[in-house]
């Protein structure tokens, strides 16, 4: 029996950080062990954001070093890049018709840039172009054009995984027949929201990151600026409100989590000494993943070539979907 589809993807733009690694990548590679895995680069969603052709070409080989150098295996899992599946951009003009402006209206992304804009008094898209309005339907079309039943994402995707069901439900209603994978989007309970040095979400578009593979000292210096209260170091401390310990946790032990819980909650240990732990048991964890990290970027035609590789063979069942589509709503 064949295996259920896991699918997932992450834009090139900005460097990965630890909330793509929780959040993402590392439930996607867990996953893999039981689905059929297809994970790949959407450089067309980061074209929203990203207008240096520079810059675009580096952040698509570092996103792609770091998939591989979290566990990635290019020979069990496909990878490719969004772009290299022109199959993407058909299947998204075809959904276009099926997908109502309401629901676009509605998506948190494109809502919370209105209400940015609203409350700085400025029209209400300003700055808005329809890439973000319509990027839930290439979302949709990165997702259906695989037959996905899963899509690991972090909580804010889970919005864009619905829409993608609730596209691929109408089409399917349509035309009386399964045309589509209805997709289900997974998410991690423990790491749903991983927290940034601010407190907030950790995400580029808050300046508030941990990028992956630092080199050990700049990773220390980064760690250092976590936003902390001005309790003193005899003062005992609540774990529960710590940004340090909600992101220690991620790294250590049952035991190792136990121990430092206590010691917050004795008092004596300052906040310069708990940014010390998690510094050490973070660069202890990213250590081995940073060096063949450091190895892959040595040589980015070596990336290329397995993003190549990986594209002819996600396009071979892109076809197969577009083709069917085709099929269905009379243009073959
Ligand atoms: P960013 O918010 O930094 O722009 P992306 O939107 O590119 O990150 O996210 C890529 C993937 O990583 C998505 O699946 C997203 O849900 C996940 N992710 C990003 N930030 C976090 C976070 N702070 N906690 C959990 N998952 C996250
Ligand atoms: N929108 C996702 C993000 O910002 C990236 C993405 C694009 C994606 N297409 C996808 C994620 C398909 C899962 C499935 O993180």
């Amino acid at each position: 029996m064949s295996r259920k589809v896991c699918l997932t993807g992450i834009k090139p733009s900005g460097i990965p950080h630890i909330g793509n690694y929780f959040g993402a990548i590392k439930p996607a590679i867990e996953l893999a062990k039981n689905y059929d895995a297809r994970y790949f680069i959407a450089d067309y969603h980061a074209v929203n954001t990203i207008k240096d052709a520079a810059l675009l070409k580096e952040l698509t080989r570092k996103l792609a070093a770091t998939w591989m150098a979290c566990g990635l295996d290019p020979d069990t899992m496909m990878f490719y890049r969004q772009s290299d599946v022109p199959e993407t951009f058909e299947l998204t003009t075809i959904l276009m018709a099926f997908t109502s402006k309401g629901l676009m209206n509605r998506a948190h992304a494109y809502k919370a840039s209105v209400q940015e804009n609203t409350l700085a008094g400025n029209d209400p898209d300003a700055g808005i172009n329809m890439g973000l309005f319509t990027y839930p339907v290439l979302m949709a079309a990165d997702i259906l054009l695989f037959n996905t039943n899963i899509v690991p994402v972090g909580k804010d995707q889970k919005q864009h995984v619905e829409i993608a069901a609730d596209v691929a439900q109408s089409l399917n209603h349509i035309y009386g027949k399964d045309l589509l994978t209805v997709p289900e989007p997974v998410i991690s309970e423990t790491t749903q929201v991983i927290v940034g040095l601010d407190g907030r979400k950790m995400s580029k578009s808050y300046d508030n990151v941990i990028p992956l593979f630092l080199p050990s000292k700049k990773l220390r210096k980064i760690v250092m600026k976590i936003v902390t209260n001005s309790q003193e170091i005899e003062e005992p401390k609540n774990p529960e409100t710590s940004h340090i310990f909600s992101l220690y946790k991620l790294f250590a032990t049952e035991e190792e989590q136990a121990s430092a819980h206590e010691r917050y909650l004795t008092g004596g240990m300052g906040w310069g000494h708990a940014k010390q732990e998690l510094f050490e048991i973070m660069d202890a964890h990213f250590t081995p993943m940073r060096e063949k990290y450091d190895m892959l970027m040595e040589d980015p035609s070596h990336i290329d070539a397995i993003l190549k590789e990986g594209a002819e063979k996600a396009r071979t069942i892109a076809s197969e979907t577009v083709k069917r589509l085709r099929n269905a709503i009379g243009i073959d």
